[in-house]
């Protein structure tokens, strides 16, 4: 029998404070998910493993805090990351506007051997919230600023109602793995 090696892939999440990013984790590796808002402190991990192809792979996945009083990450927790995945709240705008801040602090921390091929991944989240009619920023907006960031994939979600997180999350494997 031919010998398997596993894959421990690291993913970085990013974002404005209260977009879901623990929300996000949470549904996706315990499939819960809590209205009530907790701010994440520092940075820690969840894992949760999967089959990719005929690759068994470790995702662990790094929730951050979004309160700039609650960072405390230096480059070196950045580095060796296989993606990173940078989220925002749909009916907030200037979550979205940070993309841009959130996206150079990771290229200028983790500093990748190729900067302009670093898997990213974009999550709009919160879509469940009044149906949509709250929304601050169109999908095409955002595409539009993937599009013009190297094609970086772009999801939108809701992790109360576990809307697209799992396939969200797949595709985060999968372009790690192929960062490997
Ligand atoms: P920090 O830890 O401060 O960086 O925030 P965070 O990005 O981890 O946000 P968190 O997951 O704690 O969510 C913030 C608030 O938004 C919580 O009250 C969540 O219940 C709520 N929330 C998260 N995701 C969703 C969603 O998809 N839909 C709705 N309606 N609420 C959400
Ligand atoms: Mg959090």
């Amino acid at each position: 029998m031919a010998t398997r090696r596993r894959t421990l892939l690291k993913v970085i999440v990013l974002g404005d404070s209260g977009v879901g990013k623990t929300s996000l984790m949470n549904q996706y590796v315990h499939k819960k998910f809590s209205l009530q808002y907790k701010a994440t402190i520092g940075a820690d991990f969840v894992t949760k493993e999967l089959q990719i192809g005929d690759k068994l792979v470790t995702l662990q996945i790094w929730d951050t805090a979004g309160q700039e009083r609650f960072q405390s990450l230096g480059a070196a927790f950045y580095r060796g990351a296989d993606c990173c995945a940078l989220v925002y709240d749909v009916n907030v705008l200037k979550s979205f506007d940070s993309l841009e801040n959130w996206h150079e602090e990771f290229l200028k921390q983790a500093s990748p051997s190729d900067p302009k091929t670093f898997p990213f991944i974009v999550l709009g989240n919160k879509v469940d919230i009044d149906g949509g009619s709250s929304r601050a920023v169109s999908e095409k907006k955002a595409a539009d600023w993937c599009a013009s960031n190297g094609n970086i994939p772009y999801f939108e979600t809701s992790a109360k109602e576990d809307y697209n997180v799992d396939d969200a999350f797949f595709t985060i494997a999968k372009t790690a793995l192929a960062n490997e």
